[in-house]
């Protein structure tokens, strides 16, 4: 189980108030659970992410992870159970590697090993990784990911990033680079995965229809508060009409 506890952040404005973008937010996510994410610009949704992955610091509160208290750790131990896949393609893989190599090293993510052990795998174990994944994947085994399509990237980040079966997933808006088609394959693919190994998925997003269709609650912060949270059939009856009345509400 995941729990944050009060969780508050204020950023110091050396010209005017302090901006305090995260309000004492709490919450508890159970194992395995996916929670979408909603909210207008600039309500704290990247903040949370920056918190729980520990690139930032909460002022105040506590993260619990399976009852410890994780908020002291570095995001170095932190990246060994949590993990995230960002925005930007060009985030999460090495662009001057192979589509190979990325996946060896995030095969051996967290071992003590030179690269070039690291980079010793055999290309059935790597050609397993990319079966059945959309956007011809496989084929790409030896290109260098800096000339692949977004799509392609964001699908390799989401592989990598859930290859040492992480306890916690989190995206940040990882399909809003892609069209709609791509968005809607990087997202299939995004709840094969954490589905078949059950991580609980924390995925903010601006696709009303994706937070809808996919993910077992559906939260939406305002002003640093999570100012809905709906799950089970509460969820399944909602519709992206509802949804905009909540955020007209929540202006
Ligand atoms: N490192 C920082 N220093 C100062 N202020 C910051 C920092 N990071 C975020 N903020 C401020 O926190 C607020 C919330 O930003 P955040 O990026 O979390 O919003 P968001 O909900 O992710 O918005 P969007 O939907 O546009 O991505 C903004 O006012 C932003 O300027
Ligand atoms: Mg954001």
């Amino acid at each position: 189980m995941l729990q944050l506890k009060k969780i508050t952040k204020t950023f110091p404005n050396p010209c005017g108030d302090d901006n305090t973008v995260l309000n004492k937010l709490s919450i508890d996510i159970p194992d395995g659970e996916f929670v979408c994410i909603v909210g207008s610009n600039g309500t704290g949704k990247s903040t949370l992410l920056n918190i729980i992955s520990g690139l930032l610091k909460e002022t105040s509160g506590q993260i619990l992870l399976d009852g410890t208290d994780i908020s002291n750790l570095p995001e170095h131990k932190k990246t060994q159970v949590i993990s995230r896949v960002f925005q930007n393609p060009s985030l999460g893989t090495c662009p001057s590697m192979t589509v190979r190599e990325n996946l060896s090293l995030a095969l051996n993510k967290g071992k003590l090993l030179n690269l070039r052990k690291c980079l010793r795998h055999t290309d059935d174990t790597l050609e397993s990784l990319l079966e059945g994944i959309s956007l011809d994947l496989k084929k790409f085994l030896d290109t260098q990911v800096q000339f692949l399509s977004g799509g392609q990237r964001q699908s390799l980040s989401l592989i990598m990033s859930c290859l040492a079966d992480p306890k916690v997933l989190l995206l940040d808006e990882h399909t809003a680079a892609l069209d709609p088609k791509t968005s809607n394959e990087v997202i299939a693919l995004t709840n094969d995965i954490v589905r078949k190994k059950n991580i609980t998925t924390l995925m903010v997003t601006h696709n009303l229809k994706h937070a809808l269709e996919y993910g077992d609650r559906l939260v939406m912060l305002h002003k640093g508060e999570i100012v809905m949270d709906v799950t089970g059939e509460d969820k399944k009856n909602m519709t992206v009409e509802d949804i905009l009345e909540k955020f007209e509400y929540a202006v």
